[in-house]
């Protein structure tokens, strides 16, 4: 679960994913390199959307969070798979829009969008705009006469997840969504109905990221349907629709055991169809988010060994060409990954390293007490799970460039997003 669907070691012993050797592409494109095996995304989303079908008696739809990894590929694959996209930003939108990604299936939460982020969701004509500030609200009313934008209202159901506090968006103190137990979420619901341009089809939350209990999900499910009865009680509103958010954890390292996407399906569908038959709703949409869960585990990032420095009885430092610009969660969240020498993947650990960036921190730190066979400079090294909020988390921090990113299959890699130049940096400057 580690490794894309595909991985494999080759005749050559190296390691393969998608039929390309990842120490040939990393000649090929240069490194830092993102590999995106496309079997293992179609696969993930295909998961989702088949089981949500299979377990959900009512109608389903995936909204694929392009915050884990975008671009106008991905935003064509997700297409392709029939799938919709939860979009959290007009930078997100203007993509979506011009990779020519059907708008009505794209929804928008955010919990301070501007005035031109609402114009646009209106213009575009968006599946549903979700509705996280009594500003917005406002931004809705001012929309020029006639214009109607589908909206659904987030809500916040008061429950944490077991994830780092920085991912963790579900509890009362958060700064998403109208609380359910103050009786927020139940007044805000009745104001964005009387406002005239927006047709209010449903209700939001989600609780949290990287997470491996699912049980926080039913007890969400639970408090949202109790404020949909009341919502039926007090202004006969029906919820069309209900998203769930996003949220599933994916292994980093050997030792996670993260569940997979149908159970996750199972529980939300069952909670959700069954809380709805005991208090007599109409089963709404049921809507899905996830991102991690399906970019995370299509993508390895590939680096090349520079410098060693050995302290002895201390530590081995094996420094990368890459770091923080372009994998920040161990910094920011203590995110825990391990690597593999992509020329053998599969020979006996020798050696314990850390395995270090190339920014000027003491905490550019990839992977810490790495268990490798012998590495020298010139080495490829392959860090799985790396395909979710690491290349749109990059930043051009002392100014190196972002790296490229490939997508494989059947033995074949396409650019689809080309390496960063020094020329690149200068573009933005006055
Ligand atoms: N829906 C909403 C409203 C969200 O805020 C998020 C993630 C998702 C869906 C997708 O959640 P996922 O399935 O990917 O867990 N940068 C952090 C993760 C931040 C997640 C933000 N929201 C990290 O690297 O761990």
């Amino acid at each position: 679960m580690l490794l894309p669907d595909t991985y494999a070691v080759n005749a050559r012993g190296h390691a393969e994913v998608g039929g390309c050797d990842l120490v040939d592409l990393a000649a090929e494109f240069g490194t830092p390199l993102y590999v995106y095996d496309e079997a293992t995304l179609r696969n993930r989303l295909r998961e989702y959307r088949d089981s949500l079908a299979r377990l959900y008696p009512g109608e389903s739809l995936v909204l694929y969070a392009a915050k884990a990894f975008y671009g106008l590929a991905m935003a064509r694959l997700v297409a392709d798979e029939g799938c919709g996209l939860d979009v959290v930003s007009g930078g997100e939108l203007f993509l979506a829009a011009r990779a020519g990604f059907p708008l009505d299936r794209v929804h928008f939460p955010g919990n301070n969008k501007s005035a031109a982020e609402v114009e646009a969701a209106a213009a575009h004509g968006i599946g549903a705009l979700v509705v996280d500030s009594v500003h917005e609200m406002q931004l809705l009313r001012a929309l020029d006469g006639g214009a109607r934008v589908r909206a659904m209202l987030r809500v916040s159901p008061g429950v944490k997840p077991d994830t780092h506090s920085f991912i963790s968006t579900g509890q009362l103190d958060s700064k998403f969504g109208f609380p359910i137990e103050t009786g927020q979420a139940l007044a805000t619901l009745q104001e964005l109905l009387a406002v005239p341009q927006a047709d209010v089809v449903g209700v939001h939350c989600h609780i949290g990221s990287q997470v491996f209990d699912l049980s926080a999900y039913p007890a969400a499910v639970e408090r949202v349907l109790d404020l949909l009865v009341e919502a039926r009680q007090a202004s006969g509103f029906v919820a069309r629709e209900l998203s769930v958010g996003g949220g599933l954890g994916i292994a980093y390292t050997d030792v996670d055991d993260p569940p997979r996407p149908v159970d996750f399906v199972r529980v939300v569908a069952g909670a959700v169809a069954e809380g709805c038959r005991q208090r007599g709703l109409e089963l709404p949409r049921l809507l899905v988010e996830p991102g991690r869960s399906v970019a995370g585990p299509a993508g390895v990032a590939l680096y090349t060994v520079g410098a060693t420095k050995e302290i002895p009885g201390v530590r081995t430092y094996v420094s990368v060409d890459g770091g923080m610009g372009d994998n920040i969660r161990p910094k920011l969240y203590g995110a825990t990954y391990q690597a593999l020498k992509a020329a053998a993947p599969d020979a006996a650990p020798e050696t314990t390293v850390t395995i270090a960036g190339k920014y000027c921190e003491s905490t550019d730190i990839l992977v810490r007490d790495a268990r490798l066979p012998r590495v020298a400079a010139g080495d490829v090294l392959a860090i799985p799970a790396s395909g979710a909020y690491q290349l749109t988390m990059a930043s051009t921090y002392n100014y190196n460039p972002r790296p490229a990113a490939v997508m494989v299959g059947g033995g074949e890699a396409h650019l689809i997003r080309r390496r960063e130049t020094y020329d690149d940096l200068l573009l933005t400057e006055a």
